[in-house]
């Protein structure tokens, strides 16, 4: 989609942000995603590359971005695929260099097949080169090809950059930290997503098939121009235990419950929803116990998401309440603290608290700084999902609980006053969670 003079303020305002980063010595190269083969000559749908559409809203394959300060003839260059009316027939419409200059402001814009032999003008006389290498074999090799020939012919007078600069570190520090317009696009895709684990846990019904819930959250993502983030996970019992489990194929059992993890993607960012509730609409003694306990792990973790705190507090929160929970209700035996120190709560808590959250599920930027969490600040959005995960004939354990597993994830942003649940459309309370099945039946 042509982005809106809204946004195209917004990619060139990151843009400069990182031009001040990266100087007039430095310049940045950005390569777009590729298509990725499904079947013979039939394609993945395609995902734009994040860093690359953070910086240019441009949504083709094959293109790359150069960023270079202080460019005479403008700093900001697209290498596109040309228009091809023939190929466009088949294969849909293409902006071209000249769409890239006319609707994605760049400056100048050349067709691709362009790059490598204009690549040395770009890098002739910058000290910096920023790239993230490794991400993109194609484009490895036409960098080092470069690079390599410019230092050839740099007897006469060329000068090939000498210090080589991994794009990603502060491309990530940039996108940790969300801008007003991200957050609004982060919010809307929270709530339509929120929306769909409604929708779901009111479909859910003994005997239905885990694919059918699946189906349901995915055609509600669908019907607001959204695709799924990542692979949903629809688990009912002891499927709940498998912590990626993507096969989404067995019926739905009464009395099991169903742990849900899905969430839609919108523009580019994705929500990470996770809700667990009873198939029948009604949570057993057992299986409320072990809900209670991650609901208010969930809760208090949450409270920790404010500006100023260390990120691992939610993680240390999270477990002193899980660990204090597994002991009142018997499956671990000792004292909370003790356990903790020897590991012990990792049997049934297995993964983290949560992650950063924007335009890749699993998030970018870095989580320690000087070997220790670093601490939050505005705008960051983070996910808070502790979880509880029994697994079948676990010894040691009261029978009840066998094949429980649980884990409520909310999305939160680190607001000036505190932690703000961009997913509490979905309620999540087991009251507030069996009145809405209720209403279904
Ligand atoms: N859905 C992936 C995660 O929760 O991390
Ligand atoms: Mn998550
Ligand atoms: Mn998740």
């Amino acid at each position: 989609m042509t982005p809106s003079t809204k946004q195209l303020k917004e990619y060139a305002a990151r843009r400069k942000r990182l031009m001040q980063q990266i100087g007039k010595d430095g310049v940045a190269i950005i390569p777009a995603a590729s298509e990725v083969v499904r079947s013979r000559d039939t394609h993945y749908p395609f995902r734009q590359d994040s860093d690359f559409f953070y910086l240019t809203g441009f949504h083709e394959p094959d293109a790359v971005a150069v960023i270079a300060p202080g460019r005479k003839a403008g700093a900001f260059v697209l290498f596109t695929r040309p228009r091809d009316p023939e190929r466009e027939i088949w294969d849909g419409r293409r902006a071209g260099p000249e769409g890239a200059v006319r609707d994605f402001g760049a400056d100048q814009a050349f067709d691709i097949g362009q790059f490598e032999p204009r690549l040395a003008e770009f890098l002739e006389g910058r000290r910096q080169l920023h790239y993230t290498l490794g991400e993109h074999a194609r484009w490895d090799e036409v960098m080092t090809r470069c690079v390599r020939h410019i230092r050839e012919v740099s007897r006469r007078g060329a000068a090939a950059p000498t210090d080589f600069v991994a794009l990603e570190t502060t491309l990530h520090e940039m996108r940790l930290r969300k801008s007003a317009a991200e957050i609004r696009t982060l919010e809307r895709a929270c709530a339509i997503s929120a929306e769909a684990h409604c929708l779901a846990m009111q479909a859910t019904r003994p005997g239905v098939n885990e694919w059918q819930i699946a189906h349901v959250i995915h055609a509600h993502f669908g019907a607001h121009r959204m695709e799924c983030g990542y692979g949903s996970i629809v688990g009912g019992g002891a499927n709940a235990c498998i912590l990626h489990y993507v096969e989404n194929n067995q019926v739905l059992n009464d009395g099991d419950l169903l742990l849900i993890d899905a969430g839609g993607e919108l523009d580019g960012y994705t929500a990470d929803i996770t809700r667990t509730f009873p198939v029948n609409g009604k949570f057993s003694a057992a299986q409320q116990a072990v809900y209670e306990i991650v609901l208010e792990a969930n809760k208090q973790a949450i409270r920790e998401l404010k500006p100023g705190n260390s990120s691992g507090r939610p993680h240390e929160v999270a477990t002193r309440v899980l660990t204090e929970g597994m002991v009142e209700i018997g499956l671990l035996k000792g004292n909370p603290k003790d356990l903790i120190a020897e590991g012990r709560q990792r049997q049934f808590f297995m993964h983290g608290t949560g992650h950063w959250l924007g335009m890749d599920v699993h998030d970018v930027g870095r989580y320690r700084i000087g070997g220790k969490p670093r601490v939050f600040e505005t705008g960051m959005v983070m996910t808070v999902e502790p979880g509880l995960y029994i697994a079948p004939g676990t010894k040691g354990v009261p029978k009840k609980y066998w094949g429980i597993g649980v884990r409520i994830e909310d999305d939160v942003l680190v607001a000036e006053t505190g932690a703000h649940v961009m997913t509490a459309g979905v309620p999540k309370g087991v009251r507030e969670i069996e009145h809405l099945m209720a209403r279904a039946r």
